[in-house]
């Protein structure tokens, strides 16, 4: 037997940006991005998250004057491409191809950009599109969504859906940059904003106690989202997630464990389940209390802290009751996840806020119980909160 071995180690860096009005003709964070280390005029191609347009009506009139105003340095090959924004852009995702046509038809190259405008959804399916055309063109993310700036826009991921399963098709493919503008935000609608915090809770429970304490402190402000809170806690989140990605020593998701995974098991499964009725962060939100309830019931986490947790999601508005709940299929829904990441079954679970453990195995029994308990917990709740409107009603009347 002969045998050469290969080795070698390729080094990723890239921003994470955070500034105002990216399109200002006057900001020139995007064109000195694009611009960098390269002489030359660059090309890139726009592709944006059709909600975004009909939410913002003078967006595609302002990025064409900035292309106008930067054109010594760059050029927008084409008009700006609108992508369905939503899961659906995953789900039946025939634009991956046509992306592909216009790399073609626009001769986008890999030294030339495709900037990505959008949700968590569509940064996905543009990403996989431009990690594939050319064997990877350089993408420029511009995340409009909490959850996107906080957690899907800033990592090495994308993908999307096929055979009913979330990401069963992406690569792991760092961007070439990352540009996070709050401004964006102000046209999201409140459900979105809500889901983004999940992220921030799930990534303060396993990495930050410090940090959680700050959602916990100003849990009244984060659920009417006071932008200084929010921008905060975006920022904060997002740090946690690189440091997590580029210090982990693990980024391409090589082993059996995904520590940034909390609660995600059954989120999954319930984004499935519901047919994407549930937001993925709000689905996140119902897997942090599974899992929260399911430590705490293994004897590693405390009571106060399981009801700080619970405070915590349910005074941000988290619902965490969904119908998909009682149709999870505990052990075959613990079985996909594994067989996802590959390996052995590894489910971050809570030592403590602030402190993760990973658990190879899990009682499906009291699994159970703890989907039951959530169940009936958060249905009493509702119970409660109608009681005291119909009293209210009546009172009023
Ligand atoms: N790649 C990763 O590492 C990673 C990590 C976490 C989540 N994800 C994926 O991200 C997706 C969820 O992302 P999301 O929470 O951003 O939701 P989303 O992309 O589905 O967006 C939610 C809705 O908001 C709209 N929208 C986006 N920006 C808007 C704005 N500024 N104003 C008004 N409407 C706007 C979208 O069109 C969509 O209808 C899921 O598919 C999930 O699997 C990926
Ligand atoms: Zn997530």
């Amino acid at each position: 037997m002969q045998v050469i071995q290969q080795q070698f180690q390729v080094a990723f860096s890239y921003p994470v940006v955070f500034t105002r009005n990216v399109f200002d003709p006057a900001n020139p964070v995007l064109a000195d991005l694009l611009a960098a280390g390269e002489p030359g005029i660059r090309r890139a191609l726009v592709v944006i998250d059709s909600e975004v347009v009909r939410l913002n009506p003078g967006l595609l009139a302002q990025i064409s004057l900035y292309g106008e105003a930067h054109r010594a340095r760059m050029v927008f090959a084409a008009p700006p491409f609108q992508v369905r924004g939503g899961e659906i852009c995953k789900h039946e995702p025939s634009e991956v191809a046509e992306i592909h046509a216009l790399v073609e038809r626009h001769k986008i190259c890999r030294h030339s950009f495709i900037i990505a405008i959008g949700g968590g959804a569509v940064l996905d399916a543009v990403g996989y599109a431009a990690a594939t055309a050319h064997r990877g063109v350089r993408l420029v993310r511009l995340p409009t969504t909490v959850l996107a700036q906080n957690d899907a826009g800033i990592g090495v991921k994308n993908g999307v859906n096929a055979f009913g399963r979330k990401n069963f098709l992406g690569t792991f493919a760092p961007p070439f940059a990352v540009i996070n503008d709050a401004v964006f935000l102000g046209s999201l609608p409140l459900r979105d904003r809500r889901a983004g915090v999940a992220e921030a809770i799930k990534v303060a429970l396993i990495r930050d106690r410090e940090f959680f304490d700050y959602l916990y402190d100003e849990r009244a402000r984060l659920a009417s989202f006071s932008p200084d809170v929010m921008e905060r806690m975006i920022f904060r989140c997002a740090e946690l997630h690189m440091q997590h990605i580029g210090g982990g020593g693990d980024p391409f998701e090589s082993g059996s464990s995904r520590p940034l995974d909390f609660g995600h098991w059954v989120a999954h499964k319930l984004e499935e389940l519901s047919a994407s009725e549930l937001k993925h962060g709000e689905a996140v939100a119902i897997g942090i209390a599974l899992d929260s309830l399911y430590s705490r019931r293994q004897g590693l986490l405390g009571e106060i802290e399981l009801r700080r947790i619970m405070n915590l999601l349910e005074t941000v508005g988290f619902a965490l009751n969904h119908p998909a709940l009682s149709w999870l299929d505990v052990e075959k829904a613990l079985s996909e996840f594994r067989e996802h990441l590959g390996g052995k079954l590894s489910i971050p679970l809570l030592a403590g806020i602030g402190t993760k453990v990973e658990a190879h195995e899990i009682d499906i029994a009291l699994m159970k119980q703890c989907v039951g308990a959530l169940f009936e917990r958060a249905s009493a709740r509702t119970d409660v909160a109608r009681a005291s409107l119909e009293s209210g009603a009546r009172r009023v009347a």
